[in-house]
């Protein structure tokens, strides 16, 4: 049982200034990245959460020097002197992102030994189009003890992905940079920390074209070079934000964000009504009167993206109408609906589809955070309801979100860590 539960006092509108955190998706994907390089990177704006401390945890076990200041969100990789290059399962459940691991020690050195990745459960997320890329460029791939072995001297090949995959695309990428010739991939994914990525491994010497196209060519070198590096503002943090300011009516300016990120949930929101400006590098969300239902279907980029199907559907339990919501890309990524319906939230699920009647209004309740951008979605619910909510297994809030609590506070809202106090038969005391 985790030691604290989130108490939010709902009913607050939102309202002033906040900043966007680097991207988490875009981190753990560079961050592994590095130990392709023979020495040292610098990398800036990475945010302090759980999966990037799960990340230098396994960086470390290989014996990478890590050099992490989360208050200055600066890290800097030394991969020079690794001594491993195995992660057991203990550590590489703990993450999806593991797998990536997977694609740097194989291009660097021709071999890794990982257990399988972790992560969010949304059903099921095999890797099978990675191990076909990784095949696809010379690697003999084969499980000993539960875990995957990949090893080969690489060679540069043609490898069409049977379906888009953000973490495909990406993985097969790191290893195809050190592959002897060159490398096309298609039907690649096209999502901003694709080609945040690419942008990294071609400023320590990689030779990448056609990142955020579904085509992209690789030429492979045979080292890289340790080099400064700042990612990207997270696109998914951003929505949620984004979202959360437009459920409680508010009027919300969001500082160092990458608007044309933004542009699928940006239209979803201007056709329920809510008011959205950016300049530059901000983003504003106003909404004064209610907000109407709409069709809403997660695609890849540059569609909607599905991880912020759950927050946005948050904020359609109170339109005007019954929205539809349908979840293309991941097989089970409706189970915050249930935790909602405990609010008054009403809505029904017939396969990938559910259907979001708009009620009048939520009231707290104690609920479970079921995954991350679904705790997401449920902290938004408690922003909006009547009274008081609580969220348990917050942890998997703190995952992908840096600070969300307090920034939110810093925008009016009521929120805060309270620890679980266990009754005479081990049961946590709700609400
Ligand atoms: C990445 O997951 C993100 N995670 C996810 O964000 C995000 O939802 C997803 O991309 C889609 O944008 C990270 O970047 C760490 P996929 P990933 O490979 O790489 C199937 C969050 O909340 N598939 O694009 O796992 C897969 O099962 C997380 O931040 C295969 O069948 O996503 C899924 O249905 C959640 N075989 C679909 O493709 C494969 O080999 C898309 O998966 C790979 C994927």
């Amino acid at each position: 049982m985790p030691d604290y539960k989130l108490v939010i006092e709902g009913g607050r509108e939102l309202r002033g200034e906040t900043y966007v955190s680097g991207g988490k998706n875009t981190s753990l994907a560079v961050v592994p990245a590095t130990l392709l390089a023979e020495d040292a990177c610098q990398i800036e704006n990475l945010p302090d959460i759980e999966d990037i401390r799960v990340l230098i945890q396994i960086l470390r076990h290989l014996g990478a020097k890590v050099d992490w200041k989360p208050e200055q969100k600066q890290m800097v990789v030394d991969p020079s002197q690794l001594t491993s290059n195995e992660v057991p399962f203990k550590l590489s459940q703990r993450m999806r992102a593991s797998y990536y691991i997977m694609g740097a020690l194989l291009g660097r050195y021709g071999y890794a030994k990982v257990g399988y990745p972790g992560g969010c459960d949304l059903g099921s997320r095999p890797i099978d189009q990675h191990l076909k890329g990784f095949r696809a460029l010379g690697a003999k791939i084969y499980e000993e003890n539960g875990m995957i072995v990949l090893e080969g001297k690489l060679k540069g090949a043609n490898i069409n992905f049977d379906m888009v995959t953000v973490g495909g695309t990406i993985n097969v990428m790191l290893a195809a940079c050190r592959a002897q010739g060159d490398t096309v991939l298609t039907n690649c994914a096209r999502e901003p920390h694709i080609v945040d990525t690419a942008n990294f491994l071609n400023r320590i010497g990689a030779r990448i074209r056609g990142a955020g196209t579904d085509t992209i060519r690789i030429r492979g070198v045979s080292k890289l070079n340790g080099a400064p590096y700042t990612v990207i503002p997270d696109q998914i943090e951003t929505g949620t934000l984004m979202i959360a300011a437009a459920a409680t009516r508010g009027d919300v300016v969001l500082h160092g964000c990458i608007p044309t990120h933004m542009e699928a949930l940006t239209a979803k929101l201007l056709e329920m009504g809510i008011l959205v400006t950016s300049q530059d590098d901000i983003i504003s969300v106003q909404l004064r009167q209610g907000h109407r239902a709409i069709r809403l279907s997660t695609q890849e980029y540059p569609g909607f993206p599905t991880d912020l199907q759950q927050p946005m559907s948050a904020l359609l339990t109170r339109a005007l109408g019954t929205s539809e919501v349908i979840e293309n890309i991941f097989d089970s990524r409706f189970k915050h609906l249930d935790e909602m319906r405990k609010m008054g939230a009403k809505s029904t699920i017939n396969g990938k589809i559910a259907y979001i009647e708009g009620v009048p209004e939520l009231h707290g309740a104690p609920v479970t955070s079921p995954d991350l951008r679904g705790g997401a979605a449920l902290v938004i619910a408690g922003l909006m309801a009547k009274g008081v909510t609580e969220i348990y297994n917050p942890e998997t809030i703190a995952r992908g979100y840096e600070h969300l609590e307090s920034k939110l506070n810093a925008l009016g809202s009521v929120i805060r860590r309270e620890p679980i106090i266990l009754n005479g038969n081990g049961h946590a005391n709700t609400l």
